[in-house]
């Protein structure tokens, strides 16, 4: 390993800030990358412990009036089965969700606009008497419509930047605005959310520095949860035959947002471990504290298709649960049993 990569990574563990160059240098270095996720681990542990929060994921509706280059789900895919769970399932499916012991749940769908405010206000109302902490996932919306989800009941809101490249994002996300994107992330960070973004690795065009940039954006944000995925080609898409994103390259970025946010949930994304088995656990040993099981039941799973060779789509609620407790014990770590809103704190206090 470079000297010049150690000297970066003791200057990131003790001051929590590198600049954009610094940055691009550590993601560029291959032969750093174990102490990187040792650094991160260390800085992970002293501020937000060894407890990994879990969040129940319910994958409530796959149509989607937006079109992206690589998402499966996209307006334009024919060859996928479409699907919308009622309001009465997707409240189900929360209650079954605290039965299996979540505290947390992220409901997740695509641009559907038959999730009117009315509609939606009302679901949040009545998961939110569960005593749940409950995250949105379902795109760019009006601020008056975050405004209403949050007088109902949303905590926390999860809108990736996808990339902070306007270049980028605008060729492989068609018809859609960056400044927007941007808007909506500020609009909710304004309206007392705790904001969960990210970046989608691998994107073509994306470079080293573009990457370093979004590290910095999710610290001027002060981002409460950072989800970074690689890009898995999907063949019913635009990107389908585009090179998958790198899993070492997106392994140092989570370790790189540890050592620079280092009170920020960072998940270990169902991706990882699509492309590697065993990749939560060993991105959850690189700097990750956060896992999302799906929670999401029977035939829906599948048909969540953001990108193939989708995880766990056989099996159950109830198997995932138990599977992530077995997995995150035999590391030595713990569940959470709060509802794992950021840690505001400094290290050991
Ligand atoms: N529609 C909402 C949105 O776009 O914010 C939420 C659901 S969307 C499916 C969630 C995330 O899936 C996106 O932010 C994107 O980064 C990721 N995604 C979509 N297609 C993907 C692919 N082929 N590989 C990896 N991640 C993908
Ligand atoms: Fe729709 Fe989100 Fe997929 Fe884009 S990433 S097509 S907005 S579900
Ligand atoms: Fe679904 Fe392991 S997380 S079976």
């Amino acid at each position: 390993m470079a000297e010049r990569s150690e000297q970066l990574i003791r200057k990131a563990q003790a001051t929590h800030c590198l600049t954009r160059q610094d940055i691009a240098e550590l993601l560029g270095d291959a032969d750093c990358e174990e102490r990187l996720a040792q650094a991160a681990d260390a800085v992970r542990q002293e501020f937000v412990g060894d407890g990994v929060h879990l969040r129940g994921l319910i994958e409530f509706s796959n149509i989607c009036r937006q079109d992206c280059c690589y998402c499966g789900l996209r307006r334009d895919n024919r060859r996928i089965e479409r699907y919308r769970l009622t309001p009465d399932e997707i409240v189900e499916l929360a209650r079954k969700a605290k039965g299996y012991g979540y505290r947390t749940v992220v409901l997740q769908s695509g641009e559907d606009p038959y999730f009117s405010v009315p509609v939606l206000c009302h679901i949040l109302q009545r998961i939110k008497k569960m005593d749940l902490a409950i995250t949105l996932s379902i795109g760019e919306r009006s601020r008056e419509e975050y405004r209403a989800f949050r007088a109902a009941g949303a905590d926390r809101y999860l809108l990736r930047i996808e990339t902070t490249d306007a270049e980028i994002y605008h060729r492989y996300d068609p018809g859609m605005s960056h400044a927007n994107r941007l808007r909506c992330l500020w609009d909710l960070r304004e309206l007392g959310y705790e904001v969960g973004t990210g970046t989608l690795v691998g994107l073509p065009g994306q470079s080293l520095d573009s990457l370093a940039a979004d590290v910095l954006f999710y610290q001027e944000l002060d981002a409460d949860m950072i989800g970074i995925g690689p890009l898995i080609p999907n063949g019913d898409t635009p990107l389908g035959e585009a090179a998958p994103g790198d899993f070492h390259l997106t392994r140092r970025m989570v370790s790189i947002l540890r050592l620079l946010l280092p009170e920020a949930n960072i998940p270990a994304t169902t991706a990882m471990e699509t492309m590697v088995p065993h990749g939560r656990e060993l991105i959850l040993a690189s700097g990750a504290n956060v896992v999302m099981p799906n929670v999401t039941e029977g035939d829906y799973r599948r048909k969540y298709a953001l990108y193939p060779g989708k995880i766990c789509v056989a099996d159950t609620p109830a198997d995932c649960r138990q599977c992530m407790q077995g997995r995150i014990a035999a590391m030595g770590r713990f569940v959470a049993r709060d509802q794992g809103f950021r840690h505001h704190r400094k290290p050991n206090s």
